[in-house]
């Protein structure tokens, strides 16, 4: 079993996204996927309805999701920290205390190379900003699958 957290600042945009993109392409019985923000706004609240449109488009019904803060003790249950920018890296890292913690940190877009370095907060855009949050998000996840091997569906 391989456990991925997701992060964003505020749980609600990017990293419930991300959540339910990967889910949608592994098996929940070799992957497991959370998310969580740096930030606690948002507590309990559902994902942005933006988000919520912009996966039911392509598919994905991410409306079962409640926004939590990112804690310390998420280093111990994930084995990798996916993050949206250098903001949610910086916030996470702040949160770590040995190397190993540390190494488990990673921008989800370095895993793909989209010549893009950071998923753009689209929280004060319109729905445009949700499309091209997607299609970052996907294409990286496409790739996380893809370097599991055979987690993927
Ligand atoms: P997210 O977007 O980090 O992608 O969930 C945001 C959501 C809420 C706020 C900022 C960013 N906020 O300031 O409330």
């Amino acid at each position: 079993m391989t456990k991925i957290l997701m992060v964003c600042l505020g749980n609600i945009c990017r990293s419930p996204l991300a959540e339910g993109i990967l889910k949608s392409k592994v098996d929940p019985s070799e992957v497991q996927v959370d998310s969580a923000g740096t930030a606690g706004y948002h507590v309990g609240s559902l994902p942005d309805p933006r988000s919520m449109d912009v996966a039911r488009k392509h598919g994905i019904d991410i409306g079962n999701q409640e926004c939590r803060k990112f804690t310390s003790l998420d280093f111990k249950e994930f084995d990798r920290i996916y993050v949206m920018d250098k903001s949610n890296y910086a916030n996470v890292i702040a949160l770590s205390k040995t190397k190993e913690e540390e190494e488990k940190v990673k921008l989800l877009l370095e895993v793909a190379e989209l010549g893009v370095a950071e998923v753009p907060d689209p929280y004060y855009g319109g729905q445009d900003g949700f499309e091209y949050v997607y299609q970052l998000i996907d294409r990286a996840c496409d790739q996380i699958v893809k370097d599991l091997g055979n987690g993927g569906k």
